[in-house]
Order: structure tokens, then sequence, then C-alpha cells
């Protein structure tokens, strides 16, 4: 992963960590566990549960360094609930955080640029991501828990469907082009 240049590439891990931390101490969590479990929450991405996964070479990874079996869960815990498509309660202020950071690097200009470097990298189309926007992105303000993260999430969900409505506009006034066979051009 630290080699990468992707959507989820090490810049992500360090985006989210910073945010992360921010939030834990705006609202009084444990900074040592939201650090932790932010800096490893990606560890494994090519599985169809990528948060199960991190957070089983998480539990494994941290074992061998010694931490405390309490810290570890707490990580890991944070780690397996974080990811929007599981759908799993985080139970833990720790854990909320994470998920929380994990959303806000979704949204804005930063998570439109993301949306865009990952549909790269899966070939996806800008309509299909503009679906892509419609049934998660633009949702996430809502799937947040802390109020430091719904604060920060004002502005960038703002800017985000901004976005959206735009390209929808513009995507409109070509279409007819890029597809002859239908369109306000069809007849001529
Ligand atoms: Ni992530």
């Amino acid at each position: 992963m630290y080699k990468e240049r992707t959507s989820h590439d090490k810049f992500h891990i360090e985006r989210v960590t910073k945010l992360a931390v921010y939030i834990a101490l705006k609202e009084g969590a444990n900074v040592e566990i939201v650090k932790k479990a932010a800096e490893l929450h990606d560890l494994i991405r090519d599985s169809n549960d990528h948060a199960a996964a991190s957070a089983r070479e998480a539990r494994k990874i941290l074992k061998e360094q010694g931490y405390s079996d309490e810290f570890v869960e707490a990580v890991a815990h944070a780690i397996e609930v974080h990811s929007f498509s599981a759908k799993r309660e985080p139970k833990t202020l720790e854990a909320k955080i994470l998920s929380d950071a994990d959303k806000l690097d979704a949204i804005g200009a930063v998570g439109i640029a993301r949306a865009f470097m990952f549909s790269g990298e899966i070939g996806r189309s800008l309509e299909e991501t503009l679906k892509h926007f419609e049934e998660k992105l633009l949702k996430l303000k809502d799937l947040l828990y802390t109020k430091t993260a719904k604060e920060l999430a004002k502005r960038r969900h703002k800017f985000l469907l901004k976005f959206y409505k735009e390209m929808l506009e513009e995507l409109k006034f070509t279409k007819s082009d890029l597809h002859g066979d239908r369109g306000v051009n069809r007849d001529r």
C-alpha cells in the first residue's frame, strides 16, 4: 500500500489519521487507540470484507508488538466496524471516530477526487460514478456519529452536492452528442 498511488494509498491513511486524531481530541476519546486504528484501518484491501480482514491483520501485528489485549481489541473493533458496506455498529467512541474520519475523506473536494481515482482503478464511467454519489457519498453526512465530524462535514457535503448537480447538468447537455441514437438531435 505504501508505494501505491490510489484512492486508498498512504495519503488516504495520513488524512484519515489526522482527521481521526483531531476528532478524538475534541471529543475526549482515547487518542492512542484512535490513531493506531486509523493507521491500520485499510491494511488489507483485496478482500470482500476488507474491514474484517484488516482487523484480523491489525490484531496479529499489535499482539506481536506486545500491546495489551485490551488495547488490541479496542483497535481491532474500530477497524472491524469502520466500513460503510459492512454495516456493523460501532460500540465505542473510538470506533465511531474512525468511521467518521474515513467517511469525511470520502466527501468534499478530496472525496470527489478519490471517487474518480477509484473509478479509474475499477473502470467505472462518469455516469456510474455519479450513481455512486447518489448511492453512497451523498448519504455519508447522515451516517456520522460525532458532533465534531458533523461540523466538519457541512462544508464538504455542500461542495459535493454542488459538484454533483453541476456535473449532472453538463452530462445532460452533452448527452445527445455522445449518443447519436438518443436525445434532442435524434430527428435532425
Ligand atoms: Ni479508509
